[in-house]
């Protein structure tokens, strides 16, 4: 029997035989191409090679090649685990030509390799092909000698012209091609029909490899552009040929997935499952998602809320939910990438990186904690028996739980529940609506308070207990009470939510009793000591005198204090290295950076910027505490703190020693410089005269920041195949070399255009003694017509010359006359009258003239008509 690896590797030497090289896989996050969202299939590397813009030291290639179909034109997300051949994650073998053998050769390769090496019985094997492919028709049927009966042909059958299972597309624009799929036939005892029948979506018939003839490339209008060279690209699941080569039914069945299978069962286990049902569709989806995981994760991506980091959240999250249906309590997911590493770690030793464990734990933490918050809602509210789940339900779910409404819609397809996706999508506009109307300016404007001013207790805790409300807000005007969806500014009477001020932004965070959630998106001064929390009442209902207990936003919170310690740092370097005219000027601190204006007039230069980074590192790696002290006023001046110029001060004020820093200020701060992490600056700018702006990062943004730069650096390097130390003189030389190269072809094109001119100035003729040149040109730019006039002139000495061009319905014309001529003959007029043949416009000088109009019916009619007039004119 042949192993997994065992396939794949004869896959490559049996092609490696057939004269193709072998390439390694591409990353699955493509290069650069924007429209693909991840790497679906083998040829996506070779896309620019089979549109001419890329030229490879071969003519045939062969890979193993890492896909992941999950988001996009090929989705399958949704039917992994439920489906025997579907995946988020799968390699693809395939054979690749680029304008050297078509389909010819790309069949009978398959054929050869399918029947003598793989020895696959031919009377199990099917094909297909476009229903207007005669040609490859042909080649099986005669050639080959499959039987009528076991050929398909397959035309347009989904809904347009060339949208069909045997036209393959890469994506909505790109290379694209008829094709032929080999099926293989399991037999009787499968339920399922042939291809095109019916049933054909049965398991009977597999479909194992596809070989595309590229012959286009589509563009964003959906025209089909002839590639400039016929070519082939294939296709063949790893997985699926494992199954039918090892005569099991299944891909889950097969050598690589029984492994990754057990570990699954294993490790669900050692997390609380009791018992595990080795059939169970979940233990396949966690074996299939573990491993897209740790591929899109070695690849670069992390999980996030946009594009790939998405998706791959997504994937990882239904993992990891349905290890919780199979009863884990405990984290199980991120340990599997072990045993992904084991299988698949010879081939692709880019993942056996300790970080993608690490990355998928850090979410697999988050995700715990909204999972089985969310489940339990779930649950009661399917308790009651209902077969359709409440829009309102999933999105509370969504809302206030973050749990994804495609998991709430899994959970409820496994029990048959369907849900009212519409009631949702209303839910989640109207959100977006009320969002959008009521700005949080329009909240905060103007609000009327006259109670207690509120105890600030945020600078020593994240959490208070009993915090009472004082007063509510809704629509700028105050209310006794407020019920969930509601969307209020609430005064507490104490509070630890730091309100915007000094240029630090808000905290957000929750307020929540037995009954009622306040979700806080900001917080705000509505005047001096009187903080208003800006709250969406996600359940229950909230009345003035309730206790609440206050959680802020931590990971904000700290992410903040690093960036507003950072800032203060960064003005005293500012001054050390520009000089003591720096001044404030404004600042605006939040969790992901800080941005900072002050007076100075020229840019930083680069040596500056890496000073005033050197000095405020320097400054964190000591490591010093941090001090507050409060005091009355005058005696804060005697300390010589900053103060901002025209800045209010109350009687006491805060001063704050961060590192050797000393300023005034009520904002919220590390314990330690140390806690700031790293500091980079990522930009400088100026806003207005004399104002500068800096924008900076600490901590892992700082870190993050310096990865994206260091991979940019590396991506060039790998371009130009030349380590990175060596990218600039690399691109220096590229330059040069580009420069002389165009030097050289333009000295190539004065050639080519006088030689060109020479000869046709030799078809000049005599017409009274005047050199007459009127001819059609060819292949030529409108733009270029003018320089071929002046060579001519060059060339004749004396003459007149006109130009004609037509192309897509227009034509274009330029006549000259040389100097001694014009007194006889103006080059305008003789324009004049082409144009009017044309039914168009035209003019110019004595000895130029240029116009154009609609393509003449009869070009050799109008070149006539042309000479015959110049020929009056010299009479
Ligand atoms: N690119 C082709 C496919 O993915 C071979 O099916």
């Amino acid at each position: 029997m042949f192993t997994a690896s065992e396939i794949r590797s004869t896959f490559l030497k049996f092609m490696e035989s057939k004269g193709h090289t072998i390439v390694a896989s591409s990353p699955v996050v493509p290069g650069d191409d924007p429209t693909l969202l991840f790497t679906n299939a083998g040829m996506n590397q070779f896309k620019d090679v089979y549109l001419g813009f890329d030229k490879r030291p071969y003519t045939r290639a062969t890979t193993s090649q890492k896909c992941v179909r999950a988001g996009g034109k090929h989705n399958d997300l949704e039917n992994v685990g439920y489906t025997a051949r579907h995946h988020t994650f799968f390699e693809m073998l395939g054979n690749f030509s680029f304008g050297d053998y078509f389909k010819r050769d790309a069949i009978k390769n398959a054929w050869e390799l399918l029947t003598e090496h793989f020895k696959l019985p031919p009377e199990k094997l099917w094909v297909t092909v476009y229903a207007e492919d005669d040609e490859a028709y042909n080649i099986w049927n005669k050639e080959v000698g499959i039987p009528a009966d076991r050929i398909v042909r397959i035309g347009d059958n989904k809904g347009a012209r060339f949208a069909s299972d045997n036209f393959w597309m890469m994506g909505d624009t790109g290379p694209c091609g008829p094709c032929s799929e080999i099926f293989y036939d399991h037999g009787p005892s499968v339920a399922g029909g042939p291809p095109g029948s019916p049933d054909e979506d049965g398991d009977r018939y597999m479909e194992i490899w596809n070989l595309v003839f590229m012959q286009f490339n589509r563009d964003e209008k959906g025209v089909m552009h002839k590639l400039p060279r016929p070519s082939v690209d294939t296709g063949m699941g790893l997985e699926r040929i494992s199954a039918v080569l090892q005569g099991v039914h299944s891909n889950y069945e097969i050598d690589l997935f029984q492994n990754l299978m057990k570990a699954v069962i294993d490790e669900v286990k050692a997390a609380g499952a009791e018992d595990v049902d080795p059939n169970s569709p979940s233990v396949k989806v966690i074996a299939d998602h573990i491993r897209a995981c740790t591929f899109i994760i070695a690849d670069g991506v992390v999980p996030g809320n946009e594009g790939r980091s998405y998706v791959l959240r997504r994937i990882a999250r239904r993992g990891m939910r349905h290890g919780f249906k199979l009863g884990a309590r405990k984290l199980f997911f991120s340990n599997l990438v072990k045993a992904v590493a084991k299988e698949m770690g010879d081939q692709y030793p880019e993942i056996r990186n300790p970080h993608i464990q690490e990355v998928l734990r850090q979410e697999e933490v988050r995700f715990s904690q909204t999972l089985s918050k969310g489940l339990d809602i779930l649950n009661e509210a399917l308790a009651s028996g209902t077969k359709i789940l409440g829009g309102d339900v999933a999105f509370k779910l969504h809302d206030t739980y973050g749990f994804p409404v495609d998991l709430t819609a899994d959970v409820c397809r496994e029990k048959n529940v369907s849900v009212d996706f519409e009631g949702f999508d209303a839910l989640m506009e109207k959100q977006r609506e009320q969002a959008r109307a009521k700005g949080k300016f329009k909240m905060a404007q103007g609000l009327e308070y006259e109670g207690k001013p509120t105890e600030f207790l945020g600078y020593d805790t994240l959490t208070v207990q009993a915090c009472r409300v004082e007063a509510i807000y809704k629509d700028g005007e105050p209310v006794k009470d407020a019920e969930a969806g509601d969307e209020v500014v609430v005064v507490f009477d104490r509070t630890p939510f730091y309100a915007e001020s000094g240029g630090q932004m808000g905290d957000k965070g929750t307020f929540k009793n037995k009954t009622t959630i306040l979700k806080v998106d900001d917080t705000f001064k509505i005047k001096a000591n009187v903080f208003g929390h800006m709250c969406y009442v996600a359940e229950g209902e909230v009345k003035v005198g309730d206790l609440f207990s206050a959680q802020v936003d931590e990971e904000n919170r700290e992410a903040t204090a690093r960036n507003h310690s950072v800032t203060h740092l960064m003005h005293k370097a500012l001054r050390e290295v520009l000089g003591a005219h720096v001044q404030q000027r404004g600042s605006m601190v939040n969790g992901d950076r800080t941005r900072f204006d002050f007076v100075h007039t020229s840019p930083m230069t680069r040596e500056q910027i890496n000073e005033v980074e050197d000095i405020v590192n320097k400054e964190i790696l000591r490591n010093a505490p941090t001090q507050t002290r409060v005091m009355p006023i005058d005696e804060a001046k005697k300390t010589n703190a900053v103060m901002l110029f025209g800045e209010k001060y109350g009687e006491n004020v805060r001063v704050l020693n961060i590192g050797s820093s000393c300023e005034l200020c009520g904002g919220t701060h590390v314990q330690r410089t140390g806690d700031i992490g790293m500091f980079k600056i990522i930009s400088e700018s100026g806003i207005s005269a004399g104002v500068r702006r800096v924008e900076a990062v600490t901590g892992m943004a700082a870190l993050h920041y310096a990865q994206n730069q260091e991979e940019i650096i590396r991506e060039v390097a790998e371009e130009l195949k030349a380590p990175a130390l060596e990218v600039v003189s690399k691109v220096v030389d590229t330059v040069e070399h580009l420069k002389r190269t165009e030097k050289d072809l333009n000295a190539l094109k004065v050639k080519f255009a006088q030689a060109g001119a020479a000869h046709m100035a030799s078809q000049a003729q005599d017409v009274n003694g005047v050199a007459v040149l009127v001819t059609e040109m060819k292949g030529i730019e409108t733009k270029e017509l003018r320089n071929s006039v002046d060579g001519l002139k060059d060339q004749l000495k004396s003459g007149v010359i006109v130009l004609i061009k037509s192309e897509d319905g227009k034509a274009s014309a330029a006549v000259g006359v040389t100097k001694d001529l014009v007194g006889k003959i103006k080059a305008g007029d003789v324009m004049k009258f082409v144009a009017e043949q044309l039914g168009g416009k035209g003019g110019g000088r004595p000895d130029f003239a240029q116009g154009g109009g609609a393509a003449p019916a009869d070009m050799n009619a109008l070149l006539g008509k042309t000479r015959t007039f110049i020929t009056e004119k010299l009479a």
